[in-house]
């Protein structure tokens, strides 16, 4: 049985991943009508990931005897300044989800529930390396600047990502 105070963060967790859901959602839009395909395929991908996040933090609050509450979302961010203002705000972010993920944990050791501590390490590794493809991206783009031709093969080359990661994730890395 999940305690009070557990079964409030967690759920406020699933809100959380939903509502990352819907911001990369946003971003996979506003990249789709600004013609970089790459960019929202990424973001298209990233998405569904997020909304797995939520699934799998729903599926665990019933399974402990809790009660998920599927939350409203606010609207995300609809447009951006640019590509580097797309991914700063997606490091922006993630970096947010990861201290939520941080109090989580905290908030577990301080109940003694090591059952959900165990569960949520899933999301501790993850959050690593969301937060480092994030930081790899701009890296990329800081590079590219204003190079036009350059942001071009970064649209290109950002689909490479994402298969390098969906085969990692087939391969249970
Ligand atoms: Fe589910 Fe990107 O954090």
């Amino acid at each position: 049985m999940l305690a009070k105070r557990i079964d409030k963060a967690l759920n406020h967790q699933i809100e959380l991943e939903a509502y990352s859901s819907q911001v990369y959602l946003a971003m996979a839009s506003w990249a789709e009508c600004e013609g970089y395909g790459g960019i929202a395929n990424f973001m298209y991908i990233h998405s569904d990931e997020e909304r797995q996040h939520m699934l799998k933090l729903i599926k665990f609050v019933n399974e402990r005897g809790g009660k998920a509450v599927i939350p409203a979302l606010k609207k995300p961010p609809v447009s951006y300044k640019s590509v580097k203002d797309v991914f700063d705000n997606l490091l922006k972010h993630e970096v947010h989800v990861t201290n939520e993920i941080n109090s989580l944990v905290e908030i577990c050791l301080k109940e003694r529930d090591y059952t959900t501590h165990n569960f949520l390490q899933w999301y501790v590794s993850e959050q690593i390396e969301e937060e480092a493809l994030a930081r790899t991206i701009m890296d990329k783009i800081r590079l590219i600047g204003t190079d036009n031709a350059a942001l071009y093969m970064f649209d290109r080359d950002i689909e490479q990502m994402n298969v390098i990661s969906a085969a990692q994730d087939n391969a249970g890395a």
